[in-house]
């Protein structure tokens, strides 16, 4: 846990050198990076880079990814299931958690499938250097460009959502093609999340009902060109208990006997350090367990983590802009829900620390720089009262950050930077100002 530093509350910025001294004292939780440290003079260290000094070089906003966090929490995946005794698997990365190539690339290399829900992710994972047998197309809406695409490029799975997808693919195949498929079917289970991703529900727009899936399979399997080679579930994303997923897992024993079960992603990861997600490891051991019990021996098992892989690998660096006091003592960052839009959309809780400063306790609002007033990124943050200029780093920042950042308010969006062993390398670039009309069509005339 992090020390709270009682006492040290006085003369805002010039408290840095009382709490370098502090800092030595104090460890990271687990909600920060693996391998993240406050070092000598008190700053935090990602991959062993000091986030000042990466502030001062590469400007804020700015995605921090210990490149070491995500591989240690990929191979974490895959060992699970070793030890669990089970050699028959997949994981397969959701690249919707953070579509940037170098992201993809280093899942690839680590021995990872990728999950696609468009041309776009597919066109992003195949140019991340993913072997296109190990792709597995979602969607709930594919149009015949996406299902082409995926037929053209080989993709090794394309993941049957509705009726209409059958027809299509039927129609699409080409004359004596075999295309590898499973279907989705929605268990009727309620995972605790919040409801904007919650997928299990009966009523839910993803996948077949359990009353349906049976007709969808016969549909399938009436197709030449179609190879159903089991069934996937996503019942939801962010889950906290592990319950759920073997309820669904009963939920679907019913349906007949197939070789794949891909079980989807959902795992929840901890935004502030009071949160304990399951571990890894007892998360892959009870898919294991249950699979085994409820569906029988020798399965296929595919899961598809996006957030558990990413997000707390991943710090946001802010700088402060402004400070005013009113009933409150706001705080202005130089980002805000251009680059994390999560605790706009679901009342997503994050925590935060003065870079240099861990600790403190002033109460903030540490809001955005957006023109409206829902633009606040932690409500309530206890900070060492944080002031003009100061670096602001929020944790956990990883998975569904990058991936929807926008442009609201002409705000050009953050580069993604790579740290591993003290080296820093730009991965994505921060947009330029010309960004911004990049696309715009000159009317010449
Ligand atoms: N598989 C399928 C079919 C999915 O739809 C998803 C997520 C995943 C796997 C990965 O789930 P994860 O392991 O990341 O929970 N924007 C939201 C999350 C939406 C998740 C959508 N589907 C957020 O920021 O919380």
């Amino acid at each position: 846990m992090i020390a709270d530093p009682e006492g040290v509350t006085a003369g805002a910025c010039a408290q840095a050198i009382i709490a370098a001294t502090m800092s030595q004292t104090q460890t990271l939780t687990h909600v920060y990076p693996i391998g993240s440290r406050l070092n000598d003079h008190g700053r935090l260290e990602v991959g062993g880079c000091d986030v000042i000094e990466l502030a001062q070089r590469f400007g804020t906003p700015a995605y921090v990814v210990a490149e070491e966090d995500l591989r240690a929490r990929a191979r974490a995946f895959r060992g699970a299931f070793e030890a669990a005794g089970d050699s028959d698997y997949e994981v397969v990365f959701a690249s919707k958690a953070f579509p940037a190539t170098a992201v993809m690339r280093l899942f690839a290399q680590e021995g990872l499938g990728c999950d696609v829900a468009s041309a776009g992710e597919l066109h992003l994972a195949l140019r991340a250097g993913f072997d296109p047998a190990r792709l597995v197309l979602h969607g709930n809406a594919r149009d015949d460009f996406e299902f082409s695409l995926a037929l053209d490029r080989g993709v090794g799975l394309i993941v049957i959502d509705g009726f209409d997808d059958i027809e299509r693919l039927a129609r699409l195949l080409p004359a004596g093609a075999r295309q590898r498929v499973l279907v989705r079917v929605t268990p009727g289970v309620r995972g605790e999340t919040h409801d904007k991703i919650s997928t299990g529900q009966a009523n839910s727009k993803f996948g077949f009902g359990l009353g349906e899936a049976g007709e969808a399979i016969e549909r399938v399997r009436a197709v030449a060109g179609l190879d159903l080679r089991g069934l996937h579930f996503h019942i939801g994303s962010n889950l906290l208990a592990l319950e759920p997923f073997r309820d669904a897992i009963a939920a679907i024993a019913g349906l007949g006997d197939f070789p794949v079960y891909d079980l989807g992603g959902g795992l929840g990861v901890a935004y502030t350090a009071d949160q304990e997600p399951p571990a890894i490891e007892d998360y892959v051991g009870e898919l294991v367990a249950a699979v085994g019990e409820l569906l029988g021996p020798g399965k296929r098992i595919l899961i598809e983590p996006g957030r558990a892989l990413v997000a707390n690998g991943v710090v946001t660096l802010y700088r402060v802009v402004a400070v005013k006091q009113n009933v409150s003592r706001w705080v202005a960052l130089d980002g805000g829900m251009s680059d994390n839009l999560r605790p706009m959309l679901y009342g997503a809780r994050y925590e935060a620390q003065v870079a240099d400063r861990f600790g403190g306790s002033t109460r903030v609002e540490l809001a955005g720089k957006h023109c409206e007033s829902g633009d606040v990124l932690i409500s309530g943050a206890v900070l060492d009262d944080p002031c003009v200029g100061d670096v602001v780093v929020v944790p956990a920042t990883g998975a569904y950050g990058h991936a929807m950042a926008n442009n609201y308010n002409g705000v050009p969006r953050p580069p993604v930077i790579f740290c591993r062993d003290g080296e820093a390398r730009v991965v994505v670039r921060r947009e330029t100002l010309d960004d911004l009309h990049a696309r715009d069509v000159e009317d010449r005339t």
